[in-house]
């Protein structure tokens, strides 16, 4: 699904990974408002953080499989708006990415957060206690750690670890996932998730938290709206209503085009092993549960996230949605439309995925946020869909530089 960039308009035979990814966060820093100087600390974490592969010339393949973006580039952006404060950017990225297997990956992923915490003077400590449940010496996939950054104006992030419930086998998910809470001291917790299709994500944030969460990610396979709605165990929690207009907007219920609907016979795609051939698109719906109090039963944040890429037909459309959102909730729509405008220079209806998800959290004591996550592009864009609404298949992925309008960026 990749092609080489080389040969495009503009192609720069210097072009590489960390270049790339350097350039989208210097634009991105500065269209949220951080300061050049912060901007340039977070470029050089990030490049120190992807290691080798930073170096790595656009021009050859990804360096694996990645299962952090569709088209394989270890890094993903997101920006995470609430009311009365700046918009919140973030960098999700696999640190591992390129070892030659998942194991390593994995270990290369641990030393890379560790030396976050020397650094920035935090405690692994919940990490290393669920060493043993999510680094097991014969891992499954389809990840091993990603780590989250959330870009604060300063120059010190706070860090979040991604954990793969499903290292021993996806039939071990649910049960490491449950062992992981208990030995954290959330006891009950797992009894209150709801149904779901797969346990998908372990989080932990670490670092400068006032109050740290561990969090479940949860895939729903071909969920409604209402089943949406229903989902969230908080004590004090959104009213179901709210859950499925959100859905129903991001999944492009209330557009006239017949591509939206996620009732309409979409395979969900979970997250397949590594190098298990063409991923099916139609990803599920996931709702993330966050426990902070180790003394309640039930969950104080509930997250659901819609895979807006497999439900509209080019990111034009992904984008009113992203706006109409940030509009229902008294956000600034515009700050999403800068933040996709300076990740890419294409045209948002040339491609669809740079828009990955559309998330609305809710956290108790805190007024809901919205999240858009905006994808890399470093090795594809996926063309959009066809007008025709009966065309269900896509064609194949096309690199990135045949389809942006700018040179790639110069390492
Ligand atoms: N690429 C994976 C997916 O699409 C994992 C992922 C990346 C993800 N960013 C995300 C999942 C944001 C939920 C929300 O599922």
């Amino acid at each position: 699904m990749t092609g080489p960039r080389s040969g495009g308009p503009g192609a720069s035979p210097k072009a590489t990974l960390g270049g790339h990814v350097t350039r989208q966060l210097l634009r991105l820093g500065e269209s949220v408002g951080l300061s050049a100087a912060a901007c340039e600390s977070y470029a050089d974490v990030l490049v120190e953080a992807l290691g080798g592969v930073a170096r790595r010339p656009l021009e050859l393949p990804p360096p694996d499989r990645s299962f952090l973006s569709d088209d394989h580039t270890p890094v993903e952006f997101s920006l995470s708006c609430e009311p009365g404060a700046a918009p919140s950017l973030r960098v999700l990225l696999e640190p591992g990415a390129g070892e030659r297997d998942l194991a390593q990956n994995g270990r290369t992923g641990l030393r890379v957060l560790r030396e976050m915490a020397q650094r920035w003077d935090f405690t692994t400590d919940p990490l290393d206690e669920l060493e043993d449940l999510f680094f097991p010496p014969s891992p499954h996939g389809p990840l091993a750690l990603w780590c989250a950054l959330e870009l604060r104006p300063g120059g010190v992030p706070k860090v979040k670890a991604y954990l793969n419930p499903a290292a021993s086998g996806p039939g071990r998910a649910a049960r490491t996932v449950r062992k992981a809470l208990k030995r954290l001291g959330h006891r009950e917790a797992f009894a209150s998730l709801p149904y779901s299709d797969r346990h998908l994500f372990f989080a932990l944030d670490l670092g400068d938290w006032t109050e740290p969460r561990a969090k479940v990610y949860l895939a729903h396979d071909e969920l409604s709206a209402a089943e949406a709605g229903t989902l969230c165990r908080m004590d004090d929690g959104p009213d179901p209503a709210e859950i499925e207009e959100f859905f129903r907007i991001a999944a492009g219920h209330d557009a006239e085009s017949g591509q939206g609907g996620l009732e309409a016979g979409g395979a969900g795609a979970g997250a397949p092993e590594r190098g298990n051939g063409p991923r099916i698109v139609r990803r599920p719906v996931q709702t993330c549960h966050a426990f902070t109090d180790t003394g309640a039963a039930l969950p104080s944040g509930f997250t659901v996230y819609v895979p807006v890429r497999d439900y509209a037909r080019h990111d034009g459309e992904a984008l009113v949605r992203a706006t109409t959102l940030l509009g229902r909730y008294g956000l600034d729509p515009a700050s999403v439309l800068r933040a996709s405008a300076a990740v890419s220079e294409r045209r948002p209806e040339d491609g669809v995925g740079l828009v990955a998800y559309l998330g609305l959290a809710h956290q108790r004591g805190r007024p809901p946020r919205i999240t858009t996550y905006l994808s890399s592009e470093a090795y594809a864009v996926r063309p959009p869909a066809a007008p025709d609404p009966a065309a269900d298949a896509r064609p194949a992925d096309v690199p990135a530089a045949a389809l942006s309008a700018g040179p790639p960026a110069a390492s």
